[in-house]
């Protein structure tokens, strides 16, 4: 039964511009806020779109982030904000990148990283911030959550806090043309998977549902469009919204089995998060498809899928994923049957994610999901 009266609380960015162009407008609102200083953390695949942000002042750019972050990365790019002691900290690139910003927004003061990892371990920082995604995928944009692999133990650590609030954020569309179409299937699946696992969660809301419904009906029409052509206007608008909405959905319920059974394809395999997420997607919708049956058959209505049985949900997510181009089995991924049982258990020990899920998950279960896509 839907519940109404269920708090909820929800952060959300001071200031949004959304639609092609608006890059443009960060470039206003620094101007307007009186930032001299400004530092633009960003990769090499965008860092030639800089100028589109079109920022007054004195600006450094650090292009040095890499893909899936680890904490050497982030120390780096630490070291940078430092040097520079920015007004203003702008992320300018996929979630790797935002993430990145967002960490380097509350570390650079020298507060460890080991000291605000889980929520609401952040004091206070030192700069404004800026986010402005260039891919359609994680919605780190929009919400108060950071991810990067401690270099160490290879795990994933997220810090949690309204400090990692972005303060203006834009989404340009035309930002986002150039993300090549593997990158664009991969991401836009993970911006569906953060939406259906928030929609199917333990913690669901129904204010949530109806980002979270938005989210998914937009990737299921348009993913399609922007994997076969880049340059699909609409499309790359539509996923950038769908992005955003999948990114409400992680603030206050988050993801679950999904995203807990992808993390260690991610860290150990080495597999973009994106990627990492597309692989499992189907089989988590299957298992939970017993305790979540009018949900999941509003998701697989979505998207064109047949929900009378797992058996018939799993093989036929697996095909929609696969006509966008997707490897969908970890052993042509590069995986041996031997690395499946350790991340099974490491899977399962992400309790911040696996007790969201709607169906309890044993071990074995991880185990028998990643030998079925294996
Ligand atoms: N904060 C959150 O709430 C949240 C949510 C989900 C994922 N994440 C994190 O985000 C990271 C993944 O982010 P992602 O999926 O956006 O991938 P990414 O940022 O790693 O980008 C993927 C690749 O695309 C390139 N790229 C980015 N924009 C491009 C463009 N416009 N044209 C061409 N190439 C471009 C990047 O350089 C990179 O090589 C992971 O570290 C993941 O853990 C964070
Ligand atoms: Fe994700």
């Amino acid at each position: 039964m839907i519940n109404y009266a269920q708090p909820l609380r929800l952060h959300q960015p001071h200031r949004f511009e959304f639609g092609a162009g608006t890059a443009a407008q960060l470039g206003d609102w620094a101007r307007s806020s009186g930032f001299a200083r400004i530092l633009v953390l960003t990769s090499p695949s965008v860092a030639a779109l800089v100028n589109r942000l079109e920022l007054p002042g004195q600006i450094t750019v650090f292009a040095a982030v890499q893909p899936e972050p680890d904490t050497t990365n982030l120390s780096a790019a630490i070291a940078a904000a430092q040097a520079v002691d920015p007004d203003l900290i702008v992320g300018f690139g996929g979630g790797s990148v935002m993430d990145v910003a967002k960490l380097v927004t509350v570390l650079r003061g020298g507060v460890p990283l080991a000291d605000v990892i889980g929520p609401n371990k952040v004091t206070g920082r030192l700069n404004a911030l800026a986010l402005v995604p260039t891919t359609a995928g994680t919605g780190s944009e929009a919400g108060i959550r950071a991810l990067v692999t401690d270099a160490t133990t290879l795990n994933k650590v997220a810090v949690e806090s309204p400090y990692l609030l972005a303060d203006m954020v834009a989404l340009d569309p035309d930002l986002t043309m150039s993300v090549p179409p593997a990158v664009t299937a991969a991401t836009g699946i993970d911006a569906m998977a953060h939406c259906v696992e928030a929609f199917t969660n333990r913690k669901a809301h129904p204010l949530i549902d109806n980002y979270a419904r938005m989210g998914f009906s937009l990737v299921a029409r348009y993913l399609p469009r922007a994997v076969a052509d880049g340059t699909d206007a609409e499309a790359r608008a539509a996923l950038l919204l769908a992005s955003y909405y999948g990114g409400i959905c992680l603030g206050p319920v988050n993801t679950a089995a999904g995203h807990a059974l992808a993390y260690p394809l991610g860290t150990r395999l080495k597999l973009p998060h994106g990627l990492a997420n597309a692989v499992i997607f189907p089989h988590v919708l299957a298992f939970n498809l017993p305790v979540t049956p009018a949900k999941t058959a509003e998701v697989a209505t979505a998207l064109g899928l047949r929900a009378d049985d797992q058996a018939a949900l799993l093989e036929t997510a697996s095909q929609w994923c696969r006509n966008l181009g997707v490897e969908m089995r970890l052993s042509a991924l590069g995986a041996t049957q031997a690395d499946l049982p350790a991340w099974a258990s490491e899977a399962h020990a992400i309790r911040r994610l696996m007790d969201n899920n709607p169906r309890e998950m044993s071990v074995d279960e991880v185990l028998a999901i990643y030998t079925a896509a294996f």
